[in-house]
């Protein structure tokens, strides 16, 4: 038998004369999970903390879709926080935004140069704008947090261009998550691929474990080094975000504390999916098919 390849029905090397799996793989599991909670605050999740938050990521899914289905030109932001609210609650669930921190409202809206964190107000959507959207429902006490850019109205090529390559880059730091690769690995595949684009990535927020909280460690930056920062084990739970400007990567917030916006007025997008690592990569437990562009066109925009 190869050590470090022992099989879950193998005679449990201690010599127990029980199975590997009844035996120390358990405590190995255990030690592992002690060992990432002292060390990084890490939660691991179980199985049916990992069950919890995929209903939790099917209401995230379904709130977007419902969005996508009324966003039009003329529309004010809050009435997209009267959407979401409406329906994260008549369907058992909490929005985590709302006063969290002192948010006021229960999405984020971040439109064109609104990198992330747009408050619902007054904002008037015009023909050809990107809006992010950003939901975070709590259902039976699970967190899961997912965000999509729609195009509203007719977009022009710089408002396409950024949202493929926020699409891209969250598609390619999915691909990065894996049992054994580092969080660096995903930060460095966004970054990689996003200012080979001429793009820049956004450094002051952050993809994060999610689940039990709205935000957990660890961090995960869209940009790093490639074989740096934590190992990446089965079990984790947390969030690629990219926020991709088509400019400079700077920003500024606005007088609301909230708003952050590109410091060069340009256009910003974002995709945000919770993902799970398993024992041969990921799973996401917010999906949606970052492939299938349709997705993101309202059908007042086609
Ligand atoms: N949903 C955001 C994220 O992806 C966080 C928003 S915090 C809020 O982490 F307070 F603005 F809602
Ligand atoms: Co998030
Ligand atoms: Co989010």
């Amino acid at each position: 038998m190869k050590i470090g390849k022992i099989g879950r029905n193998d005679p449990c090397p201690c010599g127990s004369g029980l199975k590997y799996k009844k035996c120390c793989m358990k405590r190995e599991k255990a030690d592992l999970t002690e060992t990432y909670f002292k060390r990084y605050g890490i939660r691991l999740k179980g199985k049916q903390d990992v069950e919890k938050i995929k209903e939790a990521g099917k209401l995230a899914i379904a709130t977007l879709l419902k969005v996508r289905d009324i966003l039009t030109v003329g529309m004010k932001t809050e009435e997209i926080d009267r959407v979401v609210h409406e329906y994260i609650v008549s369907h058992g669930g909490v929005p985590a935004p709302l006063n969290y921190r002192g948010f006021p409202k229960s999405v984020c809206v971040s439109v064109n140069e609104e990198i992330c964190h747009g408050i619902p107000g007054e904002r008037i959507i015009m023909d050809g704008d990107i809006v992010n959207v950003d939901v975070t429902p709590i259902l039976n006490g699970y967190y899961a947090d997912a965000s999509m850019t729609f195009f509203v109205g007719n977009p022009a090529l710089d408002a396409i261009k950024v949202v493929n390559v926020a699409r891209e880059s969250l598609k390619r730091g999915m691909k990065a998550v894996k049992p054994g690769a580092r969080i660096g690995d995903i930060g460095w595949s966004i970054q990689e691929y996003a200012e080979s684009q001429g793009c820049s990535v956004v450094r002051e927020f952050v993809g994060h474990g999610v689940g039990f909280e709205f935000h957990e460690p660890p961090q995960v930056p869209h940009y790093g080094t490639k074989g740096k920062g934590i190992m990446l084990i089965p079990g984790m739970v947390f969030t690629i975000e990219p926020m991709i400007n088509l400019g400079k990567k700077e920003l500024r917030v606005l007088d609301d504390n909230w708003t952050a916006v590109t410091k060069d007025g340009s256009l910003s997008a974002q995709f945000e999916q919770t993902v799970l690592v398993t024992k041969d990569g990921f799973e996401s437990l917010t999906p949606y098919d970052i492939d299938d562009t349709s997705l993101f066109y309202p059908p007042s925009s086609k």
